[in-house]
């Protein structure tokens, strides 16, 4: 399974491991749009940067993105205005410096940024009072949403909300380019250089496997921070869902759509080919699905049925970070550790908010603050707030782990795929055995039989079936077995 945007991007640049230790200013660990955003705003204020990438540029959510750069953003206003009223005009400011960041940038390089109306719709009478939720929030924060009754689409709906004046990318193509104008600023980008351990102090050392790289300070930039230091994992839902690429005769929608209403379907056409219609949804926590695999078929019928479109051109995967109540984090790992930042807790509202936490990450370093800059601090009293939602994600934590290992010690499968034995043992068949056991914090790893990849149920970290790590908060492999 492979993201749309990689076969729209077929000449990627491909940048050096590092294999020599090295000494700079910052190092950004991960190169997606917020490490390559904060990369770019620091080399370019003159600080030496280097940016250490475990796969490659934009190999992670970002390759895999539907790319809506917008500010209605489905019922999370309303979900913030429940929670963190106090910082809703601030979320929404925050969002807005992203977007016109991204906006001028696309116009500055030449990448292209088509200009939509967001829409988001209610299909269920329990998803009107959703939206109708939405709409005062909106309102209270200032945004100039419409009540549409006919948003466009070829089915039924109760209601929408329409906000003109948004836009959507190519996530891909963005990322390259700002990655590229880092490395004419003077950064040196890495790539396939995982970060297995961060040292934290007054220069903090980042240790890859090769190689150590000194700095003043360390940008953690890894969508779930790599660090178990401030505990982020026990505060994010790791959840994964799916994309949908499709032929059409010319675009098949013309706004940016998305349900409020379960299951989850968002729309849009593909950029710049409008006569591509991508489909997303079937969200769910990553590693606790029954079959991954039917959640892609189940969105390729839907959409097969819903727009009569042909074979899919291309399906993929990714996953985000949900924050316990709506706001996400960004900056310092704990409050006293003044040299090692986060950002993280996007759930799936990055593009916008991806970039502006890259300027708030850069302003940080370099000592300017933005008049938004308090709603989405990682440590400000809206996110301690939240611990006891937290506690509430641990506790299904706590009995997923428990489920793991009962099951796979009761486990009777005589096939692989399976998890079996005490202490687990992975295989997925292909004659490969790892360890079942999560590298991150012992979490039992379940199949994924969308992706052949080992989930983890806890925290989200991704293994291949070789046991490599793919994503998440572990850094280490699944041992061979
Ligand atoms: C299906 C889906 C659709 C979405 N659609 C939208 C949308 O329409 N609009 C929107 O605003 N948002 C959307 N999002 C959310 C948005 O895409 C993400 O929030 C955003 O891309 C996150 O960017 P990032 O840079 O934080 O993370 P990533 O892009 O994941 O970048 C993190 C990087 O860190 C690297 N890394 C991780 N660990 C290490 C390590 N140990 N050492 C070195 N490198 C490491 C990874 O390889 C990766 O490249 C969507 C998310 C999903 C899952
Ligand atoms: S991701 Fe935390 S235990 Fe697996």
């Amino acid at each position: 399974m492979q993201s749309w945007w990689y076969d729209q991007n077929p000449a990627r640049p491909v940048y050096p491991f590092l294999a020599e230790d090295l000494s700079c200013d910052v190092v950004v660990v991960g190169a997606g749009l917020v490490g390559a955003t904060t990369a770019l705003m620091l080399a370019r204020a003159g600080k030496s940067v280097v940016v250490l990438e475990g796969r490659s540029v934009a190999a992670g959510t970002t390759g895999g993105t539907t790319g809506k750069v917008s500010l209605l953003q489905g019922s999370r206003l309303s979900t913030i205005r429940r929670h963190h009223s106090e910082h809703l005009r601030g979320y929404v400011d925050a969002n807005r410096a992203g977007q016109d960041w991204i906006r001028a940038y696309c116009e500055a390089s030449g990448v292209t940024y088509d200009v939509r109306d967001a829409v988001t719709y209610a299909t269920t009478a329990q998803g009107e009072k959703k939206l109708r939720q939405e709409q005062e929030a909106c309102q209270e924060a200032g945004l100039p949403v419409v009540w549409d009754t006919d948003p466009g689409l070829p089915y039924a709906v109760r209601g929408a909300l329409r906000l003109a004046g948004q836009g959507q990318i190519d996530a891909v193509a963005l990322t390259d380019r700002i990655a590229a104008d880092a490395v004419a600023a003077g950064a040196r980008i890495f790539q396939d250089t995982r970060v297995l351990k961060v040292d934290g102090g007054s220069r903090p050392r980042v240790r890859t496997e090769q190689a150590t790289v000194d700095a003043q300070d360390v940008v953690l930039a890894t969508g779930t921070p790599i660090l178990d230091r401030g505990g982020f994992f026990a505060r994010l839902t790791p959840e994964r869902s799916y994309a949908v690429a499709f032929r059409t005769d010319g675009p098949a929608v013309d706004a940016m759509h998305l349900s409020v209403d379960s299951p989850t379907r968002s729309l849009r056409t593909s950029t710049p080919d409008t006569s591509v219609l991508l489909v997303g949804g079937n969200g769910h926590t990553t590693g606790r699905a029954r079959s991954e695999r039917e959640k892609v078929e189940d969105l390729v019928a839907w959409a097969r049925q819903t727009f009569h479109v042909g074979e899919p051109l291309a399906a993929w995967s990714a996953q985000d970070y949900g924050p316990t109540r709506g706001l996400p984090y960004v900056g310092r790992v704990l409050p006293m550790e003044q040299h090692l930042h986060v950002a993280t807790g996007f759930n799936k509202w990055g593009m916008a908010m991806g970039a502006a936490a890259g300027l708030a990450l850069a302003d940080d370093l370099l000592g300017e603050e933005a008049t938004w800059r308090e709603a989405v601090q990682a440590w400000s009293r809206p996110a301690l707030r939240d611990a006891g939602a937290a506690a509430a994600v641990n506790a299904t934590v706590g009995v997923e782990m428990g489920k793991g290992w009962v099951s796979a010690a009761l486990s009777r499968d005589d096939e692989p795929p399976a998890v079996r034995g005490f202490p687990p043992c992975a295989e997925s068949g292909d004659g490969t055995k790892v360890s079942g056991v999560c590298t991150h914090l012992g979490g039992v790893v379940e199949w994924n039989d969308a992706e052949r990849t080992w989930d983890c149920p806890l925290h989200g970290s991704r293994f291949a079936e070789d046991g490599a790590v793919i994503e998440g908060p572990a850094t280490r492999p699944l041992r061979r077995r």
